[in-house]
């Protein structure tokens, strides 16, 4: 698996030494380096791969330097180009600049290798996109969109203090990835982040998980056990799923932001913990709280800063930098060499719902990354009902016992991929979701989603 920082460059000169020597001095310092003697062969070679950088000379045998620097620039348009040119040769490098060469260097009999590696480093780091930290807003979370730059600014903003956030979105947005954020940002860094489902569990089992209980507190409870609260002390918990808090839980929860203590289950003395709370939910707490299922004043308390996270197609001008983020990123994990994908592709993947947000875009990508021999990706590739695009939400349910009828006569391993298929269809792509509802592992259902090319 290549590492998220190490960067892939192509060195293009006909003097073979001249070429190995950058190139070594480029891997010296970490880069992942390929190098072509001639502009056909680097022609080639960005046809085939995904390059973070190029450096090529001006004065090839074959071609010019500038078409190498087109064809680059032709399969990325961000990527950068450092071309290097002989002495007082300024014109060929305004000419190359003007093609869209980032910057070049002067090359006598050798070539400065210092300044190689300090220009490269540089390219890199200012190529919009280009660095990982730049194509993030804050640590981990993708966008450009003004929705997604304000949220960044909000959570940077509150992150250094203690106030308890509340993160509302529909599912797949990126919740327990800002709850994240706010923690690496936060000088509870250090410290734990700590995540509890308030939905999974049972009403006991959630109230020990969160604060821990003594020896024979309860049947079963063979020794005493720190809760989430403890683990959490000094850092963050983070608590999903917050509006399915049983009511008495509630009551317990709000004890503990008002007081800054908790109670072991079956103790009665309380401990002190300092500890951030960040709370999500997919549902609308304000009716929740309406309705009598939330308390008001746990709900008020939660809320001191609240985050909306918009549904993705509400900043679909995100598309673009996350479906390149999940390529690069699945590429490395699957071991493909995928430089790009199709403008159709991606006008694909723009016009989509995506009822099931980035999670779906995610796992989309991903799927079509698994499926795809390399290369660039085409909209033939991407998975059926993206292609299908709004008309799976049109198509008439079909009823439970036409589908058993149906299943009748055909094999078990057939069975079972259709039913792996619909299900995920129906949770948008949320396997964690599919997993639960099919009774398997979230690793089994992956493996067989690979096993039955599905996608
Ligand atoms: N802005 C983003 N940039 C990069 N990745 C993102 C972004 N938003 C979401 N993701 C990714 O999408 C997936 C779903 O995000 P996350 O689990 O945070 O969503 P959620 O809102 O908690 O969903 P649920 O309500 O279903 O629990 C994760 O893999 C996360 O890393
Ligand atoms: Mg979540």
């Amino acid at each position: 698996m290549k590492m998220a920082g190490q960067h892939k460059i192509l060195v293009v000169d006909d003097e073979v030494e001249h070429a190995d020597a950058a190139a070594e001095a480029l891997r010296r310092v970490g880069y992942h380096v390929e190098t072509a003697y001639s502009a056909a062969e680097a022609l080639n070679k960005l046809g085939k791969s995904r390059y973070d950088a190029v450096v090529t000379d001006m004065k090839l045998p074959d071609e010019s330097g500038l078409e190498v620097l087109r064809a680059a620039r032709a399969a990325r348009p961000a990527l950068p180009v450092i071309v290097l040119t002989g002495y007082g040769t300024v014109e060929s490098a305004v000419r190359a600049m003007k093609q869209g060469a980032l910057t070049y260097i002067e090359k006598g009999a050798s070539l400065n290798l210092a300044e190689l590696r300090e220009t490269v480093r540089k390219a890199l780091e200012g190529a919009p996109g280009s660095t990982a930290e730049e194509r993030q807003l804050l640590d981990g979370v993708i966008g450009e969109s003004p929705q997604m730059r304000r949220i960044a600014r909000l959570v940077k903003s509150v992150a250094p203090t203690s106030a308890t956030v509340l993160i509302i979105g529909e599912s797949g947005t990126g919740k327990e990835l800002i709850a994240q954020a706010v923690h690496k940002h936060s000088p509870r860094r250090e410290k734990q982040f700590v995540a509890l489902n308030c939905a999974a569990l049972s009403e006991g089992i959630l109230e020990s998980e969160l604060f821990g209980h003594e020896k024979g507190s309860f049947t079963g409870a063979a020794s005493s056990r720190k809760g989430r609260f403890e683990y959490a002390d000094g850092g963050t918990l983070f608590l999903d799923e917050v509006a399915d808090m049983p009511a008495s839980t509630q009551v317990k929860l709000l004890r503990v932001l008002e007081y800054g203590e908790i109670f072991r289950v079956g103790s009665n003395e309380p401990i002190k913990v300092d500890v951030r709370l960040v709370a999500a939910t997919n549902k609308e707490l304000e009716k929740e709280v309406r309705e009598g299922r939330f308390r008001e004043d746990l709900y008020f308390r939660l809320k001191v800063v609240t985050l909306y996270l918009p549904p993705l197609r509400e900043h679909r001008e995100d598309i673009d930098l996350l479906v390149d983020e999940f390529i690069r990123e699945f590429g490395c994990i699957h071991n493909k060499d995928i430089i790009g994908i199709t403008p159709q592709a991606l006008d694909t993947l723009r016009s989509y719902q995506w009822p099931g947000n980035v999670r779906e875009l995610r796992n989309a990508i991903e799927s079509t990354v698994v499926v795809s021999p390399g290369g660039i990706i085409e909209a033939a590739d991407l998975p059926d009902y993206v292609q299908r695009g709004t008309q799976l939400a049109l198509e008439a349910p079909k009823s439970a016992e036409g589908e058993t009828a149906a299943l009748s006569g055909m094999t078990l391993k057939e069975a079972e991929r259709r039913l792996i298929t619909t299900t995920l269809e129906n949770t948008r792509g949320n396997r964690e979701e599919a997993a639960k509802i099919l009774g398997i592992g979230e690793r089994t259902l992956y493996r067989k989603i690979n096993e039955y090319g599905l996608r």
